[in-house]
Protein backbone atom coordinates (compact mmCIF):
# COMPACT_ATOMS: atom_id res chain seq x y z
CA UNK A 1 0.00 0.00 0.00
CA UNK A 2 1.43 3.29 -1.03
CA UNK A 3 -0.49 6.41 0.15
CA UNK A 4 0.50 9.88 1.44
CA UNK A 5 -1.60 9.30 5.11
CA UNK A 6 0.90 7.76 7.02
CA UNK A 7 -2.00 7.17 9.88
CA UNK A 8 -4.50 5.30 7.96
CA UNK A 9 -1.48 3.67 5.66
CA UNK A 10 0.09 1.63 8.94
CA UNK A 11 -3.33 1.26 10.70
CA UNK A 12 -4.31 -0.59 7.14
CA UNK A 13 -1.25 -2.36 7.47
CA UNK A 14 -1.43 -3.36 10.93
CA UNK A 15 -5.24 -4.80 10.05
CA UNK A 16 -4.03 -6.83 7.13
CA UNK A 17 -0.76 -8.09 9.19
CA UNK A 18 -2.94 -9.65 11.76
CA UNK A 19 -4.76 -11.59 8.87
CA UNK A 20 -1.68 -12.23 6.56
CA UNK A 21 1.32 -11.66 8.60
CA UNK A 22 3.37 -8.84 8.59
CA UNK A 23 5.82 -10.37 6.10
CA UNK A 24 3.32 -10.36 3.42
CA UNK A 25 1.96 -6.79 3.53
CA UNK A 26 3.59 -3.27 3.44
CA UNK A 27 2.98 0.53 3.37
CA UNK A 28 4.70 3.23 2.03
CA UNK A 29 4.32 7.13 3.24
CA UNK A 30 4.43 8.50 -0.93
CA UNK A 31 2.93 11.75 -2.42
CA UNK A 32 2.14 9.77 -5.92
CA UNK A 33 2.45 13.18 -7.43
CA UNK A 34 5.81 12.92 -6.71
CA UNK A 35 7.65 11.37 -9.66
CA UNK A 36 10.71 10.29 -7.57
CA UNK A 37 8.55 9.13 -4.18
CA UNK A 38 6.51 6.90 -6.62
CA UNK A 39 9.44 5.43 -8.30
CA UNK A 40 10.85 4.71 -5.18
CA UNK A 41 7.81 3.31 -3.77
CA UNK A 42 7.89 0.91 -7.10
CA UNK A 43 11.50 -0.09 -6.14
CA UNK A 44 11.31 -1.03 -2.50
CA UNK A 45 8.14 -3.07 -3.20
CA UNK A 46 9.88 -4.66 -6.08
CA UNK A 47 12.97 -5.57 -3.77
CA UNK A 48 10.70 -6.48 -0.46
CA UNK A 49 8.61 -9.12 -2.48
CA UNK A 50 10.83 -9.71 -5.34
CA UNK A 51 7.98 -8.58 -8.64
CA UNK A 52 5.25 -6.73 -9.39
CA UNK A 53 2.02 -8.45 -10.14
CA UNK A 54 -0.54 -6.60 -9.40
CA UNK A 55 -1.03 -2.53 -9.67
CA UNK A 56 -4.01 -0.64 -8.56
CA UNK A 57 -4.01 3.36 -9.57
CA UNK A 58 -6.08 4.25 -6.76
CA UNK A 59 -5.25 7.84 -5.27
CA UNK A 60 -7.97 10.62 -5.86
CA UNK A 61 -8.38 13.97 -4.83
CA UNK A 62 -11.85 15.98 -5.51
CA UNK A 63 -10.56 19.76 -5.45
CA UNK A 64 -12.63 21.93 -8.29
CA UNK A 65 -10.75 24.57 -6.54
CA UNK A 66 -7.23 23.57 -6.54
CA UNK A 67 -8.54 21.84 -10.14
CA UNK A 68 -4.46 21.66 -11.37
CA UNK A 69 -3.93 19.06 -8.08
CA UNK A 70 -6.89 17.26 -9.61
CA UNK A 71 -5.65 16.82 -12.93
CA UNK A 72 -2.39 16.18 -11.39
CA UNK A 73 -3.68 13.37 -8.89
CA UNK A 74 -6.21 11.77 -10.76
CA UNK A 75 -4.58 11.54 -14.00
CA UNK A 76 -0.67 12.06 -14.51
CA UNK A 77 0.03 10.07 -11.77
CA UNK A 78 -2.54 7.58 -12.77
CA UNK A 79 -0.78 7.41 -16.33
CA UNK A 80 3.09 7.65 -14.33
CA UNK A 81 2.04 4.75 -12.27
CA UNK A 82 1.00 2.44 -15.22
CA UNK A 83 4.30 3.60 -17.06
CA UNK A 84 6.41 2.81 -14.25
CA UNK A 85 4.22 -0.72 -13.71
CA UNK A 86 4.57 -1.50 -17.33
CA UNK A 87 8.45 -0.83 -17.41
CA UNK A 88 8.88 -3.32 -14.30
CA UNK A 89 5.44 -6.42 -15.76
CA UNK A 90 5.75 -6.17 -19.61
CA UNK A 91 7.19 -9.55 -20.88
CA UNK A 92 9.28 -7.25 -23.84
CA UNK A 93 11.59 -6.16 -21.07
CA UNK A 94 11.98 -9.26 -19.33
CA UNK A 95 9.02 -8.77 -17.08
CA UNK A 96 6.60 -11.99 -16.06
CA UNK A 97 3.51 -10.02 -17.25
CA UNK A 98 0.27 -8.80 -14.92
CA UNK A 99 -2.68 -6.67 -14.10
CA UNK A 100 -3.22 -3.04 -13.52
CA UNK A 101 -6.45 -1.55 -12.61
CA UNK A 102 -6.82 1.94 -12.91
CA UNK A 103 -9.70 4.27 -10.49
CA UNK A 104 -12.09 6.18 -12.53
CA UNK A 105 -15.53 6.88 -11.79
CA UNK A 106 -19.11 7.18 -12.93
CA UNK A 107 -18.17 10.89 -13.56
CA UNK A 108 -15.45 9.66 -15.91
CA UNK A 109 -18.52 8.34 -18.38
CA UNK A 110 -21.09 11.11 -17.65
CA UNK A 111 -21.07 14.65 -16.99
CA UNK A 112 -20.43 15.91 -13.28
CA UNK A 113 -22.08 19.30 -13.62
CA UNK A 114 -20.51 20.55 -10.47
CA UNK A 115 -17.01 18.45 -10.46
CA UNK A 116 -15.93 19.43 -13.98
CA UNK A 117 -12.12 18.70 -13.89
CA UNK A 118 -12.95 15.52 -11.44
CA UNK A 119 -15.22 14.35 -14.37
CA UNK A 120 -11.96 15.66 -16.90
CA UNK A 121 -9.83 13.57 -14.72
CA UNK A 122 -11.66 10.56 -14.66
CA UNK A 123 -13.19 10.59 -18.49
CA UNK A 124 -8.84 11.10 -19.15
CA UNK A 125 -8.17 7.73 -17.16
CA UNK A 126 -10.51 5.90 -18.95
CA UNK A 127 -9.38 7.18 -22.60
CA UNK A 128 -5.70 6.17 -21.01
CA UNK A 129 -6.60 2.95 -20.23
CA UNK A 130 -8.34 1.62 -22.74
CA UNK A 131 -5.92 3.07 -25.27
CA UNK A 132 -2.41 1.88 -23.03
CA UNK A 133 -4.21 -1.56 -22.62
CA UNK A 134 -5.11 -2.09 -26.84
CA UNK A 135 -1.18 -1.39 -27.08
CA UNK A 136 -0.22 -3.79 -24.21
CA UNK A 137 -2.63 -6.59 -26.53
CA UNK A 138 -1.21 -5.87 -29.61
CA UNK A 139 2.50 -5.43 -28.06
CA UNK A 140 2.29 -8.63 -26.61
CA UNK A 141 2.93 -7.37 -23.46
CA UNK A 142 1.36 -10.06 -21.16
CA UNK A 143 -0.61 -7.15 -19.01
CA UNK A 144 -3.62 -6.81 -18.59
CA UNK A 145 -5.21 -3.08 -17.71
CA UNK A 146 -8.64 -2.18 -16.88
CA UNK A 147 -11.03 0.66 -15.41
CA UNK A 148 -12.80 0.49 -12.36
CA UNK A 149 -15.97 2.94 -12.37
CA UNK A 150 -18.16 3.37 -9.07
CA UNK A 151 -21.15 5.46 -8.58
CA UNK A 152 -21.08 7.46 -5.24
CA UNK A 153 -19.03 5.40 -2.58
CA UNK A 154 -18.88 5.58 1.08
CA UNK A 155 -15.35 7.08 2.20
CA UNK A 156 -14.00 10.29 3.38
CA UNK A 157 -13.87 11.66 -0.61
CA UNK A 158 -17.37 12.54 -0.08
CA UNK A 159 -16.76 14.66 2.71
CA UNK A 160 -15.04 17.08 0.19
CA UNK A 161 -18.37 17.71 -1.06
CA UNK A 162 -19.21 19.89 1.41
CA UNK A 163 -15.73 22.03 1.93
CA UNK A 164 -15.29 24.93 0.03
CA UNK A 165 -11.66 24.58 0.31
CA UNK A 166 -12.38 21.63 -2.43
CA UNK A 167 -15.82 22.48 -4.16
CA UNK A 168 -14.74 26.23 -5.00
CA UNK A 169 -17.14 28.33 -7.08
CA UNK A 170 -19.29 24.97 -6.81
CA UNK A 171 -19.56 24.92 -2.86
CA UNK A 172 -22.85 26.26 -4.02
CA UNK A 173 -24.36 23.27 -5.23
CA UNK A 174 -23.18 21.39 -2.37
CA UNK A 175 -27.40 20.09 -1.62
CA UNK A 176 -27.62 19.04 -5.32
CA UNK A 177 -24.50 16.95 -4.89
CA UNK A 178 -26.24 15.60 -1.82
CA UNK A 179 -29.82 15.44 -3.15
CA UNK A 180 -28.04 12.79 -6.03
CA UNK A 181 -26.60 11.36 -3.07
CA UNK A 182 -29.97 10.64 -1.62
CA UNK A 183 -31.68 9.25 -4.80
CA UNK A 184 -28.57 7.10 -6.48
CA UNK A 185 -27.66 5.57 -2.82
CA UNK A 186 -24.48 5.46 -1.26
CA UNK A 187 -22.52 2.16 -2.38
CA UNK A 188 -20.23 -0.19 0.59
CA UNK A 189 -16.58 0.02 -0.34
CA UNK A 190 -16.90 -3.16 0.10
CA UNK A 191 -18.52 -3.96 -3.08
CA UNK A 192 -15.59 -2.15 -5.37
CA UNK A 193 -13.00 -4.95 -3.85
CA UNK A 194 -15.14 -7.18 -4.91
CA UNK A 195 -15.51 -5.69 -8.14
CA UNK A 196 -11.82 -5.11 -8.55
CA UNK A 197 -10.75 -8.85 -7.57
CA UNK A 198 -12.86 -10.13 -10.04
CA UNK A 199 -10.82 -7.93 -12.70
CA UNK A 200 -8.01 -8.85 -11.47
CA UNK A 201 -8.97 -12.94 -11.82
CA UNK A 202 -10.30 -12.68 -15.00
CA UNK A 203 -7.94 -13.35 -17.28
CA UNK A 204 -9.91 -12.34 -20.40
CA UNK A 205 -10.28 -8.92 -19.20
CA UNK A 206 -8.45 -5.98 -21.10
CA UNK A 207 -9.88 -2.55 -21.64
CA UNK A 208 -12.76 -3.10 -19.67
CA UNK A 209 -14.56 -0.67 -18.21
CA UNK A 210 -16.31 -1.71 -15.23
CA UNK A 211 -19.24 0.29 -13.59
CA UNK A 212 -20.65 -0.34 -9.97
CA UNK A 213 -23.97 1.20 -9.03
CA UNK A 214 -26.77 0.70 -6.49
CA UNK A 215 -28.95 -0.02 -9.04
CA UNK A 216 -27.68 -2.80 -11.25
CA UNK A 217 -24.21 -3.45 -8.78
CA UNK A 218 -21.47 -4.70 -11.00
CA UNK A 219 -21.56 -4.45 -14.56
CA UNK A 220 -19.84 -3.18 -17.87
CA UNK A 221 -19.91 -0.39 -19.91
CA UNK A 222 -20.31 -1.43 -23.61
CA UNK A 223 -18.22 0.02 -26.92
CA UNK A 224 -18.53 -2.78 -28.91
CA UNK A 225 -16.21 -5.27 -30.29
CA UNK A 226 -12.88 -3.05 -28.68
CA UNK A 227 -14.21 -3.33 -25.19
CA UNK A 228 -12.28 -6.47 -24.64
CA UNK A 229 -9.66 -7.71 -26.53
CA UNK A 230 -7.02 -10.98 -25.29
CA UNK A 231 -3.76 -11.14 -24.14
N1 LIG B 1 -15.89 7.80 -2.88
C1 LIG B 1 -16.52 7.90 -4.04
O1 LIG B 1 -17.71 8.25 -4.10
C2 LIG B 1 -15.80 7.56 -5.32
C3 LIG B 1 -16.57 7.32 -6.47
C4 LIG B 1 -15.92 7.00 -7.65
C5 LIG B 1 -14.54 6.93 -7.70
N2 LIG B 1 -13.83 7.17 -6.56
C6 LIG B 1 -12.36 7.08 -6.68
O2 LIG B 1 -11.90 6.05 -5.83
C7 LIG B 1 -10.53 6.30 -5.50
C8 LIG B 1 -10.34 6.11 -4.02
O3 LIG B 1 -11.01 7.16 -3.35
P1 LIG B 1 -11.86 6.94 -2.00
O4 LIG B 1 -13.27 7.11 -2.34
O5 LIG B 1 -11.42 5.71 -1.31
O6 LIG B 1 -11.46 8.25 -1.22
P2 LIG B 1 -10.43 8.44 -0.02
O7 LIG B 1 -10.30 9.90 0.14
O8 LIG B 1 -10.86 7.63 1.15
O9 LIG B 1 -9.10 7.79 -0.59
C9 LIG B 1 -8.25 8.46 -1.47
C10 LIG B 1 -6.84 8.20 -0.98
O10 LIG B 1 -5.94 8.81 -1.87
C11 LIG B 1 -4.89 9.34 -1.09
N3 LIG B 1 -4.21 10.40 -1.82
C12 LIG B 1 -4.73 11.57 -2.28
N4 LIG B 1 -3.77 12.30 -2.88
C13 LIG B 1 -2.64 11.57 -2.81
C14 LIG B 1 -1.30 11.80 -3.24
N5 LIG B 1 -0.94 12.92 -3.87
N6 LIG B 1 -0.38 10.82 -3.00
C15 LIG B 1 -0.70 9.69 -2.35
N7 LIG B 1 -1.96 9.43 -1.91
C16 LIG B 1 -2.90 10.37 -2.13
C17 LIG B 1 -5.57 9.88 0.16
O11 LIG B 1 -4.65 10.05 1.23
C18 LIG B 1 -6.60 8.78 0.42
O12 LIG B 1 -6.11 7.77 1.28
C19 LIG B 1 -10.23 7.71 -6.00
O13 LIG B 1 -9.53 7.64 -7.23
C20 LIG B 1 -11.61 8.31 -6.22
O14 LIG B 1 -11.61 9.34 -7.18
C21 LIG B 1 -14.41 7.47 -5.38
Amino acid sequence: MVDQNHIAGEECKASLDEQFGSHRTMFIQCDVTDQEQLRDAFQRTVEHFGRLDILVNNAGVNNEKDWEKTIEVNLISVIRGTYIGLELMNKKNGGQGGVIINISSLAGLTPAAYQPVYSASKHGVIGFTRSIAALASIGNYGVRINTVCPAFVDTPLLESIEKEENMGEFFQYKDNIKDMMKSFGVLDPSLIAKGMVSLIEDDGANGAVMKITTSRGIHFEEFGAHQKTKV
